[in-house]
Order: C-alpha cells, then sequence, then structure tokens
C-alpha cells in the first residue's frame, strides 16, 4: 500500500515536468485584463418581473423560468415520432415539475374564501381618545388594507354559501406596522376553553371513515358542549347563510385591550357595520345555489368592485373600563358573550372600504397570512384564553402553509421598515436584511425605540397554576334567549325549519334528545316544535 503510493507520487512528479497540452501551459497573467468595477442591483430581475406582470401578452414572447425565449409551449423532445422522450428536453421538465409543486397546504380551517383590496379611514377621534395606536391619531387618513372572508369547515374548492360562520379578516398596513383583524360575522364563538377547538372542528369537518360530514358528530359534539349555544342559534337563523360576504357585519369576538400613552387602558370589542345593509338567504335558496353556482359569494365580491359597486362597513368599538369590567354582568373574557348596545354604547371609529380586486389570487388572497398577534403599540391583547390560544396558532400554521419568511411575501409585507435579527431560512426573496449585522451589535447598534408606556401596572395576578374548564351554567342561556325572542315571527320559522332539516338528519336519539332539551331550556315552545319536527319527545 505504502509502496504503491510511494510509486504513483513519482510517476506524477515525472509528468508534472512534461509540456502537456493544457491550459496550465498558458501563461496569459501578463496579457489578461483585469476588471474594472462592476455593480450591478440585485432587483433588476424582480423588478423587471413585476412590470412584464403588467404586460399583455401580446408584448411578450413565451419563455422558460429562466427567461430564454422558447418556440413552442406543447412539443417534447422524442426519438423520432413514435420514439420515447428525451431527458434533456428541459423545457418539459420544467414545466411538469413546476405543476406538480403548484398546491400548498390549505388553511386548516377557513380554506375556502375570497378576498380584495381597499382602505380604513379613520372617521372620529374616538379610537385617539382610547388608544395611542397610529392608525388613530389623524382623522382622514387613509391605511391600506387587504381583506379576506371565509367559510371555516369546507375545504378549498367547497361552496361557499353553505350553513357556516363566515371568517372576515383584515390587514392593516399602518405607518408603526403591521395590525391583523382576524374576526368572524358573529359576536361569539362556540368555544370559551381553548383545547377544545381542534376537537369542535374536527366534529364539523368529515367522519374519519366515511370522508363524509357527520350530523351525530356535528350535533355530538355542540349538545355536549352547550356555552356553544348562542353561536349555534345564530349559525341556524338564516344569519347562518348570508348573501355573500358583503351583506354581513364582522366582529372581534374577543375582548382587547386600547391603551394609551400614559398607560390607562380600557378593555374593547370591535365591530364593522355593513353599509349594504344585512342581506341573507333561506336555506332553499343557499341549496340551490351550492349546486348551481357554489361559487356565488366569491364571484359577487369581485363583481361589485369590477363594477365599482364599492362594499364599505362602519367600524365601531365597545369600551368598558377595568373597574367596570369587574362588575360587568359577563364574565369579559367569555368569548361565548357579546356586549349589548344598551349596555355598552357603540362608538365609531372608521370605515373599512374595499377598492381593488386582486391581480393574482394566489398571490394576493391565499398567501395573505393574517394573525390575532399582530397589533401594534397601543393594542394588546387581554387574558381571554381562546384569545391567548390563537396569539400562537396562525403564525405557527403559516410557518407551515407558507414557509417561515411569510411575512416577506409581499401582501404580507409590512409598510413598516423590519429591522431585527431574523434571518435566512427557506425562500428569502428579499435581500434578508443586506449586511446589517445579525445580532445585536455592539458596534453597529440598531436604536431600540422607547417602551411607549409603563405596562406594569396594567394587572397583577394572584394564584398558583391550575387547570381550568368553565362550567356552563344559567347565564350560559340568557344570549340565546335574547336572541330568539328578538327574532321575527318568518326568522322563527325559518330557525325551526333549518334545525329540523339537519338535527333530523342524525341518527342518534340520545344527541337529537340533548339538543332539543337545550333548545327546549331557551324556550320550551321552540324545543317541542324541534322534537315534533324530529320526531322525538321531549324528556
Ligand atoms: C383556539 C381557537 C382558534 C384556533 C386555534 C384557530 C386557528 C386557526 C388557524 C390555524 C387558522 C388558519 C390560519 C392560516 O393558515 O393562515 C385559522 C383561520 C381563521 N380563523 Fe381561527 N382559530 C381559533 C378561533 C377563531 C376565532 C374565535 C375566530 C374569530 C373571532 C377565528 C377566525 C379565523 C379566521 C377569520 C380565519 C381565516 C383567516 C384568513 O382569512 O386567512 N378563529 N384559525
Amino acid at each position: 500500500m505504502i509502496l504503491s503510493f510511494y510509486l504513483s507520487l513519482t510517476a506524477f512528479a515525472a509528468f508534472g515536468q512534461l509540456p502537456v497540452l493544457s491550459a496550465d501551459a498558458l501563461d496569459v497573467s501578463k496579457t489578461a485584463k483585469r476588471a474594472t468595477d462592476f455593480a450591478f442591483d440585485l432587483f433588476n430581475g424582480p423588478t423587471l418581473q413585476d412590470k412584464t406582470s403588467t404586460k399583455s401578452p401580446s408584448e411578450l414572447y413565451y419563455t422558460t423560468g429562466g427567461g430564454v425565449p422558447y418556440p413552442q409551449p406543447f412539443e417534447a423532445q422524442r426519438v423520432a415520432e413514435t420514439g420515447p422522450l428525451l431527458l434533456q428536453d428541459f423545457h418539459l421538465i420544467e414545466s411538469l415539475a413546476h405543476f406538480h409543486r403548484e398546491r400548498i397546504p390549505e388553511r386548516v380551517v377557513h380554506a375556502k374564501g375570497a378576498g380584495a383590496h381597499g382602505y380604513f379611514e379613520t372617521t372620529t377621534d374616538v379610537g385617539k381618545n382610547y388608544s395611542m395606536a397610529d392608525v388613530f391619531q389623524r382623522v382622514g387618513e387613509k391605511t391600506p388594507i387587504t381583506m379576506r372572508f371565509s367559510t371555516v369547515g369546507g375545504e378549498e374548492g367547497s361552496a361557499d354559501v353553505v350553513r357556516d360562520p363566515r371568517g372576515f379578516s383584515i390587514k392593516l398596513r399602518t405607518k408603526k406596522g403591521i395590525w391583523d383583524w382576524v374576526w368572524n360575522n358573529t359576536p361569539v364563538f362556540f368555544i370559551r376553553d381553548p383545547a377544545k377547538f381542534p376537537n369542535f372542528i374536527h366534529t364539523q369537518k368529515c367522519n374519519p371513515q366515511t370522508h363524509l360530514k357527520d350530523k351525530d358528530m356535528f350535533w355530538d359534539y355542540l349538545s355536549s358542549n352547550p356555552e356553544s349555544l348562542y353561536q349555534v342559534m345564530r349559525l341556524f337563523s338564516d344569519l347562518g347563510t348570508p348573501y355573500g360576504f358583503r351583506h354581513m357585519n364582522g366582529w372581534s369576538g374577543h375582548t382587547y385591550r386600547f391603551v394609551k400613552e400614559d398607560g390607562s387602558w380600557h378593555y374593547v370589542k370591535l365591530h364593522a357595520v355593513t353599509d349594504q345593509g344585512i342581506k341573507n338567504h333561506t336555506i332553499a335558496e343557499a341549496n340551490i345555489l351550492a349546486g348551481t353556482n357554489p361559487d356565488f359569494g366569491t364571484q359577487d365580491l369581485f363583481e361589485a368592485i369590477e363594477a365599482k359597486n364599492y362594499p364599505s362597513w362602519t367600524v365601531y368599538i365597545q369600551a368598558l373600563s377595568p373597574k367596570a369590567a369587574e362588575t360587568f354582568k359577563y364574565n369579559v373574557l367569555d368569548l361565548t358573550k357579546d356586549w349589548s348596545y344598551e349596555d355598552v354604547p357603540p362608538q365609531e371609529i372608521g370605515r373599512l372600504h374595499l377598492t381593488q380586486n386582486p391581480k393574482n389570487y394566489f398571490a394576493e388572497i391565499e398567501q395573505v397570512a393574517f394573525a390575532p398577534g399582530h397589533m401594534v403599540e397601543g393594542v394588546e391583547p387581554s387574558e381571554d384564553p381562546v384569545l391567548q390560544s390563537r396569539l400562537f396558532a396562525y403564525p405557527d400554521a403559516q410557518r407551515y402553509r407558507l414557509g417561515v419568511n411569510y411575512q416577506t411575501i409581499p401582501v404580507n409585507c409590512p409598510y413598516a421598515p423590519v429591522a431585527n435579527f431574523q434571518r435566512d431560512g427557506r425562500a428569502v426573496h428579499d435581500d434578508n436584511q443586506g449586511s446589517r449585522p445579525n445580532y445585536p451589535s455592539s458596534l453597529e447598534k440598531l436604536n431600540l425605540p422607547k417602551r411607549p408606556y409603563n405596562d406594569a401596572n396594567h394587572t397583577i395576578w394572584i394564584g398558583g397554576a391550575v387547570r381550568y374548564l368553565s362550567t356552563v351554567s344559567d347565564i350560559d342561556f340568557a344570549w340565546p334567549k335574547i336572541f330568539w325572542h328578538n327574532l321575527t315571527k318568518q326568522d322563527q320559522d325559518n330557525f325551526v325549519g333549518n334545525v329540523v332539516g339537519h338535527l333530523g338528519m342524525a341518527t342518534s336519539d340520545v344527541v337529537k334528545k340533548r339538543q332539543t332539551a337545550l333548545f327546549a331550556k331557551v324556550d320550551h315552545t321552540l324545543g317541542e316544535r324541534i322534537a315534533h319536527g324530529i320526531n322525538i319527545t321531549l324528556s
């Protein structure tokens, strides 16, 4: 072994002395021209592609992904006219490979949706009186927004007219960073214990064996968790089948805190009232549309904006001081309870306008990432445990759905400078914060903003760690009763018909009776009507 190594070294040394025919033999060091200064902007490419995407096809030639003109998109290279394909057919392979990767994971909930862009106009000083958020400081200021509406349970290709709550999300690109309002078209929600969320959602989606929607699962969960009842009643009224996305209101649901420069704060809920007026489908209309035009809501929104019939919503807050919250009739952190206008009057803060359709649905709506944790100075979360869980959930889902750099995707990108130490990761498309240090350098210091207010005085918690699960009591029937007794006779009749048509399809008598007993607790006649409709006796 050692001997052969020695021999080969000797042979190599001898070989190296020969005048071989290679570039090694050419000495260009004296004649070669040295480079002159040359630098170019790496973003010429993206800028050019941005401009290219606005051009009409007639101004452009077909190219590969690398921008190389290519004469025929349909052809494939093969051996003669009937032989196998050639691996060298880069064009064919590139187009197949890209196609295979077109889908990204759909949202685990709220997968089906539509959206558009526009602005939020600050219309009063009310916001400023409660919060130092920059967006409220100047009446008349317009903040660019993107809104997305969605159904909750269905897959991306499902009908958008079905009975389901509707998501109602708004991304505000404020001068001091992104503020996302990730709301629904309802003031309350089915749960107030966050660990229930994935389980509840499973019951609203498909049966693990049949892959069919399952009425027994659906009502088994709801009837066993009666804190859901007010949301269930709203859902089974005609509010559960809104006419598209323009004719419904939006609510923050959760309580947040609005904070001023001096650290004083209020609990607030936010609420957007449609300027188009409320309009719903009956179940008969929704069922027909689900078959004939399952994308009705998406189409209605797009066509209204194309026709310059711009939809808008007037936004209000309801504010409670911490003192008033202590004695308020409901726990202000309970997501299953609304605040009536009589108890906490609404105050206008601004208006949302949608004026611009997406040019590309995937880039601008599928890739949009809303997160309740995206808040600005002057806005803070309350201790509502469902909200606290949501602070974690959304960016976690989006790192999976869109990748760790999802905030640099154009539709998510803040209109405020970003300077921090987050770097690298999959799919860096911008300049990755350039050459700035990627740690808090003492040599090139990043300025640290002044803490806007002292938050030590916000709340003092007393107590040890507990395992918490809420329990149901009579107060959980207060809102269902208010809601039922405020429906018109026609709306009550529709409600009964909607429940009978759905609950009646469950097969378990136990489930049917348990849910009907809850309706009977809201109003005995209501319980009797449903029992009669689904052919059971009220126990
Ligand atoms: C513990 C409770 C909840 C959890 C864990 C949760 C989780 C999620 C997740 C993971 C997504 C998909 C996000 C994405 O991929 O971009 C989502 C979407 C959404 N959620 Fe929730 N959610 C909860 C409760 C709520 C509540 C109470 C509301 C309304 C007040 C709400 C409104 C929405 C909306 C509107 C979307 C769609 C956002 C969009 O248009 O992209 N969620 N949720």
